[in-house]
């Protein structure tokens, strides 16, 4: 696609396709390649830039596409590769760009070169490209260190000859060796192969975690070193090298890292001029509703990215994390720690946590920089937290011994029109098709698309009129703030021209500024002053 003046990630709004909840064009209860490219014209409706697809790519699905057998091919369950070049097509007639998933940390047990490193046995150049070791103890039984899996358990299984591999994940994905020269070759050819079939971009899959300390130390010998695994400096070499074969295409090809540091410093070194373009930014998705506490970390944000000159990304939800309407809507219970699985204590009061997920949205969408949006936080959608145990379908819940009920209650398939579960996430077909991978709660009804478009006070028509703003006004997209005096628990920022932002996370009514017009607001502005958990966007 031809570049405009800024390049296009610079601004993007980046909605986020959890393929296998999407939309299901083949009627096997599992969305597909099918189903986004019939929902093309509601992408376009509602306003998005690009489509952030989850791996799409031939996989076991032991961790629903993060097992990649073959990174070339589509899994038959999600369509074929002639369909994703189609897609890939359509949505740039469309004006929308595409962001594959990539998943370098590790592969699918099932991938040709971990099955040759299987049969060809300890000590051989197949066995190479990913992390085999001798057990410990006499026999060798005991694992080569102490580090755990992400999913719980060690991160090593054994395999029948004796030795084991390091799988930071699930057993069924063994983590590569990013010391070995074929796999930078090997991942920087997979980069062209979809760069030539038109990509825009690839979101990178656990970026900070690809290269080991070649001794693999026990974390309990570490001692204020770098850690064995996350975030190691080596990792920078692998995306300059990834950002030389972007730049190679036309277009403005973008990275986006999913990055978990310890600070924001080490996080702005990923996004280097020569490095990767984004990150996302999880510190901000980790913060409760609380004006202080998002202030600073909208600031730090700026304040990080200032040393590299790369654009904020802003994110609340995604296919890991409990949806923000749910998360919103509750007491801040536990400090949230990176990376860990986070489950807020209590019931979820979702008439709050909607009308401030409302306001969130007016906030995220006026701050400088990309926003991604999960699919579905458009339609307000909740977590489903009643899931019944026998259909929980993510790794986590049998890794951890059934302790973390896992991610399914954000994976729920969208509910598109109609007044019966699935909600037209399948395709009607009078021979009936295959009950949805996860049930859709029974009374979603009034939150599809269909029934929210059209009702001005849906969350659904503010996300559009959100992004029509957005796009037509000049202040808003890339560029910088300038915060106005408020009082606590007020956010209030102007950007230019003639634009300003106002976010009420207080308990009290709050006066708009003099000489200001609304755009738009979360709720309904009586007698010119925001309710608690409201937001506006207002014309100086
Ligand atoms: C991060 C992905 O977002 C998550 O869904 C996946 O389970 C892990 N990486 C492992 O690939």
């Amino acid at each position: 696609m031809p570049s405009t003046t800024a390049p296009w990630w610079r601004s993007a709004v980046i909605y986020q396709v959890y393929i296998r909840s999407f939309a299901d064009g083949n009627g096997d209860g599992v969305g597909d390649i099918a189903g986004i490219r019939s929902r093309l014209p509601y992408l376009k409706s509602l306003g998005v830039d690009a489509l952030w697809i989850n791996p799409w790519y031939k996989s076991p699905q032991a961790d629903h596409g993060y097992d990649v057998a073959d990174y070339r091919e589509i899994d038959p369950l999600f369509g074929t590769l002639a369909e994703a070049e189609a897609l890939i097509e359509e949505a740039h007639t469309h004006g929308i760009r595409i962001v594959p998933d990539i998943v370098p940390n590790h592969s699918s047990d099932q991938a040709a070169w971990f099955r040759a490193a299987l049969a060809a046995g300890p000590g051989s150049p197949e066995r190479a490209r990913y992390v085999f070791r001798p057990g410990r103890g006499p026999d060798g039984t005991l694992p080569p260190n102490d580090w755990d899996s992400r999913f719980g358990g060690p991160a090593w299984t054994r395999v029948p000859d004796g030795e084991w591999y390091l799988h930071l994940f699930t057993p069924q994905q063994p983590d590569l060796n990013w010391q070995h020269p074929d796999v930078h070759a090997e991942f920087e050819s997979v980069l062209r192969f979809w760069f030539e079939r038109g990509v825009d971009g690839f979101r990178i899959d656990v970026a900070h975690g690809l290269v080991k300390d070649p001794e693999l130390p026990d974390l309990a010998d570490r001692h204020g070193s770098m850690h064995p695994f996350w975030d190691r400096d080596e990792v920078h070499d692998i995306y300059r090298a990834w950002r030389k074969v972007a730049d190679e295409y036309p277009g403005d090809r973008a990275f986006v890292a999913e990055a978990w540091t310890d600070t924001p410093e080490r996080l702005a070194a990923y996004l280097r001029p020569d490095g990767l373009h984004t990150a996302f930014n999880f510190d901000f998705l980790m913060t409760d509703w609380n004006a202080k506490d998002l202030r600073t970390v909208i600031d730090d944000t700026f304040s990080m990215l200032g040393t590299v000159g790369a654009p904020a990304t802003w994110v609340m939800s995604n296919h890991d994390v409990m949806r923000h309407a749910s998360r919103y809507g509750r007491k801040a219970a536990k400090k949230w720690v990176a990376n860990e699985s986070y489950v807020p204590a209590g019931p979820a009061d979702l008439e709050l946590g909607t009308r401030r997920a409302r306001a969130a949205a007016l906030l995220t969408l006026a701050l400088p920089g990309g926003v991604y949006v999960y699919q579905g936080e458009e339609l307000g959608l909740p977590e489903v937290e009643d899931l019944p145990e026998s259909v929980l379908q993510d790794p986590v819940w049998e890794h951890s011994g059934h302790t973390d009920r896992g991610r399914d209650g954000c994976r729920v398939p969208i509910p598109w029109s109609g007044q019966t579960a699935p909600y037209g996430f399948s395709p009607e077909d009078p021979e009936g098709t295959a009950a949805p991978w996860l049930p859709v709660p029974a009374d979603w009804a009034p939150r599809t698309v269909q029934a929210q478009t059209g009702d001005a006070t849906s969350m659904l028509e503010l996300y559009r009129a959100a992004l029509l703003l957005r796009h037509k006004h000049p202040a808003l997209g890339d560029s910088t703030l300038t915060w106005l005096d408020a009082p606590a628990g007020i956010l209030a920022f102007r950007r230019e021209p003639d634009f300003v932002c106002v976010v009420n996370l207080s308990t009290e009514q709050y006066r708009l500024p003099e000489h200001t017009s609304p755009l738009l607001a979360s709720g309904f502005i009586e007698n010119n002053h925001l309710a608690p958990d409201q937001a506006a966007w207002l014309a100086l």
